[in-house]
């Protein structure tokens, strides 16, 4: 058996070998994070599979952002190191799913989260993820009536955000974020009057952590709705001692090696995606060995998916 050391040595030395990028969700396991060459959140890691000069993406992640990747460099081998590896959140829609509800309303425009399958982004005219949703929605005019999928609690977020009322919201849901709830949050809040919230807007409490500042049991100030990316960077800035996540725990790892002076906790410890453990320490090496598994988009879908995800890919900072 190889010690963490030589297991990270031996990924390193097959990726230079493979002319392989390795790229890590903000939520995978902390050995996958510590040895990928980049870690980030989805807008981040998309950017990233756009402008890399490898040949080979490995993505640690899970199935959308593989093809997410696959979609934007369609001449790079893309490599998805468990193929099971998927998302509660975009099993929520099908591509017929979308198809019918455009009918319903023929002249909006359909925006889609990222967490969406390549022949569900065929179907949309924009991507966003959580980091730019609202520059998303900011950058279609105002009188045009929009059809936001699938999650429901993002949508909520950017009802309230941008101010539009013309938005209508599939009720999808990630079972990870929908665990977060409100009554978890006030609990923790309570327990815990001076630490700060960062609050990712697929939480089931999303709304609850508004709820809390408009009635003055919390301070505006306190309260952050980021996206991982965001709650990276301003954890590398705040001086708060303790601050609340309210995501999947992956994210401590970051946190935590970014700030050593501020606590960071879970809202709710229990809030895991075993989709994204899947991408073990064993399986990692295994796909590097083997080249396994590859991830393809036929043609006609990735064409039709590949204006709907660079125009996300543009917008925001
Ligand atoms: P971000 O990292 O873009 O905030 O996405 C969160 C998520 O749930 C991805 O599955
Ligand atoms: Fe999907 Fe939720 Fe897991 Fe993210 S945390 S991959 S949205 S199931």
């Amino acid at each position: 058996t190889m010690t963490r050391h030589e297991w990270a040595a031996e990924v390193r030395r097959l990726a230079r070998e493979r002319d392989a990028v390795i790229l890590a969700h903000n939520y995978q396991r902390p050995e996958i994070q510590d040895v990928a060459d980049h870690t980030g959140d989805s807008l981040a890691l998309s950017r990233l599979a756009a402008s890399v000069e490898a040949s080979t993406i490995v993505f640690c992640g899970v199935h959308f952002m593989a093809e997410t990747a696959k979609i934007l460099s369609p001449e790079k081998t893309v490599l998805l190191p468990e193929p099971e590896a998927g998302c509660s959140l975009a099993d929520t829609i099908t591509a017929d799913d979308v198809r019918a509800w455009r009918a319903e309303h023929p002249d909006a425009v359909v925006v889609a989260y990222v967490n969406t399958t390549a022949a569900v982004k065929a179907e949309t005219d924009i991507c966003c993820t959580s980091s730019n949703a609202a520059d998303v929605i900011r950058s279609i005019p105002e009188d045009r009536e929009i059809l936001f999928l699938p999650d429901q609690f993002l949508g909520a977020h950017v009802k309230r955000v941008t101010g539009r009322d013309n938005i209508h919201v599939w009720m999808g849901e990630c079972h990870v974020h929908a665990g977060i709830d409100g009554a978890t949050l006030r609990e923790r809040v309570a327990a815990e009057p001076g630490a700060e919230l960062y609050v990712h807007p697929e939480c089931g409490c999303a709304t609850s952590a508004l709820y809390l500042v408009g009635s003055g049991a919390v301070p505006q100030e306190r309260v952050k709705v980021l996206s991982t990316g965001g709650m990276l960077s301003a954890a590398e800035s705040t001086t708060a001692g303790k601050v609340l996540i309210a995501t999947e725990t992956g994210m401590l790892h970051q946190l935590r090696a970014a700030n050593s002076t501020t606590v960071f906790e879970p809202v709710n410890p229990r809030a895991e995606c075993h989709y994204m453990k899947m991408i073990t320490a064993e399986k990692l090496l295994g796909a590097l060995r083997a080249g396994t598994t590859e991830i393809t988009v036929d043609a006609a879908t990735a064409s039709k998916a590949r204006r709907s995800v660079e125009r996300m890919v543009e917008i925001g900072s």
